[in-house]
């Protein structure tokens, strides 16, 4: 199959695809989606086989207005509603009870269904043009760095899929905020640019799942499937130090040699003897959502072995970044 580069001005046609039963990428706000009619079983199938993604890990359907929304949820409880006043369009994902039109294969047998309005005009124009809600996994093969840039979604999929839309670097770099209204208490699922302190102030308590920070048993029961898997990483080894500056910079030194490297914030780069990649500035936690999945990527690309990154706080969307890193690193975190 070859894969079609379509440029933003000519989003018809990655319309025409989408409502043909194909495949196309489109930029969002927060990474690339590999997006297929979500009402489409078929076309839905085609995104698991195109990303080697488990059939038990459900999909995320993108909508651009909120009259699309029945189609998807059976009932919007009110705290959905605060939510998508406060936050729509934008980078957060609602748990909702599935409608019965919404086909298995995007739910993965569940009986609820996440939804999402993106804010990215490409993407919002698309599902406008197509007037279907898109099933949207990130763009990238299962188990890899979300894509933020084209590049990167070429690089994983090219002659997988039918299209590409060549947006730019997409503006958040983690993927949405995921909140489940399921309980008692609200729960966030995935951290993401919506943080908790944010919905916190629009649903009073939120928790979160425990599945965010910590490595889940095996055969243990997730709230959200995604959750579960090694995810977001390189093929090289990344072990997180947490610790102050100067203890992180000093562990870092005393391991150099062939193929180290460290993942670390603008501030740490001068002061280490191994190479550094960056992945955002210590005082912006912005820059390093921004940052973080492409310099995963980088590592491969210059040939590291082993890197050692510097651990992102867990608050603000440090958290996300944190929730992301920690999978990268298989869960390996030490202490300096
Ligand atoms: O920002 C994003 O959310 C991007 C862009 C493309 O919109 N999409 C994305 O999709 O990250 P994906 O498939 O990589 O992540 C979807 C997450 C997974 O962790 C999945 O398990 C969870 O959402 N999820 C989907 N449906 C669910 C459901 N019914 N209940 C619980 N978790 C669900
Ligand atoms: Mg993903």
């Amino acid at each position: 199959m070859t894969t079609e580069r379509i440029y933003p001005d000519n989003v018809t046609e990655a319309a025409r695809i989408l409502t043909d039963g194909g495949l196309c990428a489109i930029p969002t706000e927060t990474v690339y989606g590999l997006a297929a009619n979500a009402l489409d079983p078929a076309a839905v199938r085609k995104i698991f086989a195109a990303k080697g993604r488990p059939q038990d890990n459900p999909l995320i359907a993108h909508i651009a207005d909120l009259d699309m929304l029945p189609v998807l949820a059976r009932e919007v409880p009110p705290a959905a509603t605060r939510l998508a006043e406060a936050f729509w369009p934008g980078p957060l994902t609602v748990i909702l009870p599935k409608s019965p039109g919404v086909p298995g294969e995007v739910t993965a047998g569940l009986d609820t269904v996440a939804v999402r309005m993106p804010a990215h005009p490409v993407a919002r124009e698309i599902i406008r043009l197509c007037r279907l809600p898109l099933a949207a996994p990130s763009a990238n093969l299962s188990g890899k760095p979300s894509p933020t840039t084209p590049e990167e979604v070429a690089a994983d999929l090219d002659g997988r899929i039918d299209g590409i839309v060549w947006g730019g670097r997409c503006r958040v770099g983690v993927e949405s905020t995921v909140i489940s209204l399921a309980g008692e208490i609200p729960t966030i699922l995935r951290p993401g640019a919506v943080t908790r302190e944010m919905l916190e102030a629009v649903l009073g308590e939120v928790a979160l799942d425990k599945a965010v920070l910590s490595r889940p048993d095996p055969g243990e029961r997730v709230a959200s499937p995604g959750m579960k898997y090694r995810h977001y990483a390189p093929r090289c080894r990344v072990v997180m130090v947490e610790g102050e500056r100067d203890r992180y910079v000093a562990y870092v030194n005393a391991r150099a040699g062939e193929g180290v490297y460290a993942l670390c914030f603008a501030e740490a780069a001068a002061d280490l003897a191994v190479p550094a990649v960056v992945y955002g500035e210590e005082r912006d936690q912005a820059s390093q959502a921004n940052g973080l999945f492409s310099a995963l990527r980088e590592l491969d690309e210059r040939g590291c072995a082993l890197c050692y990154a510097e651990a992102p706080e867990k608050s603000g969307v440090g958290l996300a970044v944190y929730n992301r890193l920690v999978r990268a690193c298989g869960f390996n975190v030490v202490k300096a």
